[in-house]
C-alpha cells in the first residue's frame, strides 16, 4: 500500500491561482493517480490535510499501516516545517516530494525545501505529471 498526502490549500485546486497551479481539481489529480495505481498494480490511499500536526500524525500512522512509500506535496510547509521533515526521516518510509509549480522559479522564500534532504527525490514544476512521475519513481525503486 502506498500513501499520497496533499498538504494545505491543495483542496482549492482548480480555483486557486490557476495561472500557477493549473485548472485541474484535486479530484482530477486523484483520479489520474488512481488510474496509474491500477496500471502499476499497487494499492493507493489518498488524503488531503491542511494542518501540520495532522500531516505528522498521518506519517506516523503510515508506519502502523505498513505503508511502502509516501508521495507528498507538503504545500507551504515545504519551506519551513521541521516537524514534517522529522516525521519523514523518523519513519524511514521511502518518500518522494512533489510540487505542481516549479518552486525554484518563484519567490525566494519558495526556493528552499526543508523536506528535500530527507526524501528520495523531488519532482517540481510539471503539474499533474509531477505526481504521476513521482509515483512511478517511488514504486519502481530503482535506486
Ligand atoms: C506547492 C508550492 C508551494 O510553494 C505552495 O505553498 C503550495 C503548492 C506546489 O505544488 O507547487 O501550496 O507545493
Amino acid at each position: 500500500m502506498y500513501l499520497v498526502i496533499h498538504g494545505p490549500n491543495l483542496n482549492l485546486l482548480g480555483k486557486r491561482e490557476p495561472e500557477v497551479y493549473g485548472n485541474l481539481t484535486l479530484e482530477d489529480i486523484n483520479q489520474q493517480l488512481k488510474d496509474l495505481a491500477v496500471d502499476l498494480e499497487i494499492e493507493l490511499t489518498i488524503t488531503q490535510l491542511n494542518g501540520e500536526g495532522e500531516i505528522v500524525d498521518c506519517i506516523h500512522q503510515a508506519l502502523n499501516d505498513e505503508i511502502e512509500g509516501i508521495l507528498i506535496n507538503p504545500g507551504a510547509y515545504t519551506h519551513y516545517s521541521i516537524a514534517i521533515r522529522d516525521a519523514i526521516s523518523g519513519v524511514e518510509i521511502p518518500t518522494v516530494e512533489v510540487h505542481l509549480s516549479n518552486i525554484y522559479q518563484r519567490e525566494d522564500f519558495r526556493h528552499k525545501s526543508v523536506i528535500a534532504p530527507v526524501v528520495k527525490g523531488q519532482v517540481s514544476g510539471l503539474g499533474l505529471n509531477s505526481y504521476l512521475l513521482g509515483l512511478r519513481g517511488l514504486v519502481s525503486e530503482v535506486w
